[in-house]
């Protein structure tokens, strides 16, 4: 099979990176994708990097079997874990990753506050304090773990509006909503949540997350190498998870129809 023809592959640590399917389906509807949700092991957000790296290369082996022309990895966490290594591991193949939308949220402008919603690693990693390093000598950069809001995701609990209002108030009880310019939704998963925060935050915050621009990014890389599909194929959805249980699958199609 010509290269142009392959398949897509997107990863997550579990159902998160839907939301980046979403978008990259929206964006590219000839394409052929294949997403795979890291169920069993979520959340990657309190493991090591290591253990992740570990993960990340079991994934896209399986996706080089299946035939694959570039990756998504369409999670924030396992970018920062493990991106550059993965890179130069599959050299040959391009391979997208996501960071915290901290560039949009500052928008050029200075004496933002703005406050990052990610998990513990992505905060604590290299990579994003480099990033943060850029924006904060000129704004103030607020970091908010947020690991529970991925297991609300994994664990089917999204449409529980009790348990999500009461988490997210919880998240911002001690900050003063009238000094946040823009919340950042650093994590794959919390773009689901998008509804929610519009509606406990100021009208005036801005919200932000990055799928448009690693969809954008991906269509440039393919774009540029002639490996778009042409608009009359048709294109695919193929949905695999690690976990055994078949909800995860049901639960990512869910999602995907959100
Ligand atoms: N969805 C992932 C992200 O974008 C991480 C969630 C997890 O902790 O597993 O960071």
């Amino acid at each position: 099979m010509d290269n142009k023809n392959k398949a897509i592959g997107v990863f997550d640590s579990g159902l998160g990176g839907v939301s980046v399917l979403k978008e990259l389906i929206k964006s590219m509807p000839n394409e052929k994708f294949i997403y795979f949700g890291d169920s069993a092991n979520a959340p990657y957000g309190i493991k090591t990097k290591e253990e992740i790296t570990e993960r990340c290369i079991e994934i896209i082996d399986f996706f080089l079997k299946e035939g694959v022309k570039a990756i998504v990895i369409a999670c924030n966490t396992a970018t920062s874990a493990a991106a550059n290594i993965l890179r130069e591991k599959y050299s040959q193949l391009p391979i997208i990753g996501m960071e915290p939308a901290l560039k949009v949220a500052a928008d050029g402008k200075v004496d933002n506050t703005i406050v990052v919603m990610a998990t513990p690693l992505t905060l604590r990693e290299e990579k994003f304090n480099k990033l943060m390093s850029q924006y904060d000598d000129e704004n103030t950069v607020i970091k908010m773990p947020c690991p529970e809001l991925v297991n609300i995701v994994e664990n089917d609990l999204l449409d529980d509006e009790k348990v999500v209002k009461t988490q997210l108030t919880n998240y911002y009880k001690d900050l003063n909503m009238d000094k946040i310019n823009s919340v950042v939704l650093g994590c794959t998963h919390f773009v689901f949540y998008r509804d929610y925060m519009e509606k406990i935050l100021n009208h005036n915050i801005k919200i932000v997350d990055g799928n448009k621009g690693t969809t954008n990014h991906l269509k440039d890389v393919l774009r540029e190498r002639n490996e778009l599909r042409d608009e009359n194929e048709e294109g695919s959805v193929t949905i695999y998870n690690s976990s055994k249980d078949k909800r995860f699958i049901k639960l990512s199609e869910k999602l995907l129809n959100r």
